[in-house]
């Protein structure tokens, strides 16, 4: 057997599917390794994450990060510095991990610096702290080994800025990757990218369940495209845009920040699988949550959760059509599904 087969089924004999362990009280059959994330830009970021998850003992932790990084360091996606910059023309990135045993770190308004996921990682791992910001932030990284890249936007960021500036309107778009499909470019992390130069999310947020049993989560973004200077989404606050308990699920959501920000949102999700509560409905019940806050306004903006519990169980709610989430098993099998949301 040459060696690329020969590693090919050393990888795929190490993928157990289903193992049945006790949990909440019960008895029930675990689907692991799995990694869910936002939108269909995560096909290739489930891969990466995956590159870890095939192995026995990889662990979810490193996978997420994996996913992470390799969606940041796609510069001509809005994720990372190849992002939408604030209205002032800089682009500011922000990133949260969690790990199965309540370890969290996040980084917000750091900037010239590729992989905000590793350096919330770092400050998870070496410092006595949570979240870092702005110059700190920067600084921490850089005296870490991190590098400082070039202060430039990327070529289409560029675009979309100067054409932002001619009516300097801040307006999210909701619904970005698929109803403006036809705005897209062409590339492989086009759905980001629009002609018209409008709105994004900018967002990839990720959870896993690894071979032994235990979750992970990461988000990592560039924020809203033209945020007045200094905003920080929910993508970096831990319990908003990322949570992760190891005993219940893990929880990370896309969309607008601010709405996400203010019911706590990823936390909440989980909280209600605690209570016993499948996937969906634990984000259904988020969602509605928020939408009751104000319902009209509602209708004008888009979050999305997505979820995953202990048993490898996965699923997702969103306010308004046209959210979807990427799903791997096993390397190579991604599916990309259409979330269920409270307005039709
Ligand atoms: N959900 C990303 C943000 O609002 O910044």
């Amino acid at each position: 057997m040459n060696n690329r087969r020969s590693f090919l089924s050393k990888a795929l004999l190490s993928l157990p599917v289903l193992s049945s362990v006790p949990l909440f009280g019960q008895k029930k059959q675990v689907r692991k390794p799995i990694v869910i994330s936002t939108w269909d830009s995560g096909i290739p970021v489930n891969e990466a994450a995956f590159e870890v998850l095939k192995h026995k003992d990889g662990r979810a932790l490193d996978a997420v990060e994996q996913g992470a990084r390799h969606i940041e360091n796609q510069i001509n996606c809005c994720v990372g510095l190849g992002g939408n910059p604030d209205r002032d023309g800089y682009v500011t990135l922000d990133a949260s991990i969690m790990d199965d045993k309540m370890n969290c770190g996040a980084v917000a308004f750091l900037e010239d610096i590729k992989n905000p996921i590793s350096v919330a990682r770092k400050v998870m791992e070496t410092t006595p702290h949570v979240f870092l910001v702005g110059e700190g932030a920067r600084a921490f990284a850089l005296k870490n080994g991190f590098k400082a890249e070039p202060k430039e936007l990327s070529k289409e960021a560029e675009k979309a800025y100067k054409k932002w500036l001619k009516k300097s309107e801040y307006k999210p778009v909701k619904n970005i990757e698929l109803e403006q499909n036809k705005a897209l470019k062409n590339g492989p992390f086009a759905p980001n990218r629009f002609e018209d130069g409008s709105f994004n999310h900018d967002t990839m947020g990720l959870v896993a369940l690894d071979q032994a049993g235990n979750l992970s989560g990461a988000c990592t973004t560039s924020g809203m495209g033209f945020k007045l200077r200094g905003r920080v989404g929910d993508s970096p606050i831990i319990g908003a845009g990322l949570y992760v308990d190891n005993e219940v699920g893990a929880v990370t959501s896309s969309g607008q920040g601010e709405e996400v920000i203010r019911i706590a949102g990823s936390h909440l999700v989980v909280e209600f699988m605690r209570q016993g509560k499948a996937p969906e409905e634990a984000c259904r019940l988020a969602i509605e949550r928020l939408v009751k806050i104000n319902p009209e306004k509602a209708r004008d903006f888009q979050v999305g959760f997505i979820a995953l519990n202990k048993y490898g169980e996965y699923g997702s709610y969103a306010v308004n059509p046209g959210f979807v989430f990427s799903v791997t098993t096993e390397p190579g099998n991604g599916k990309v599904i259409e979330t269920p949301s409270y307005f039709k």
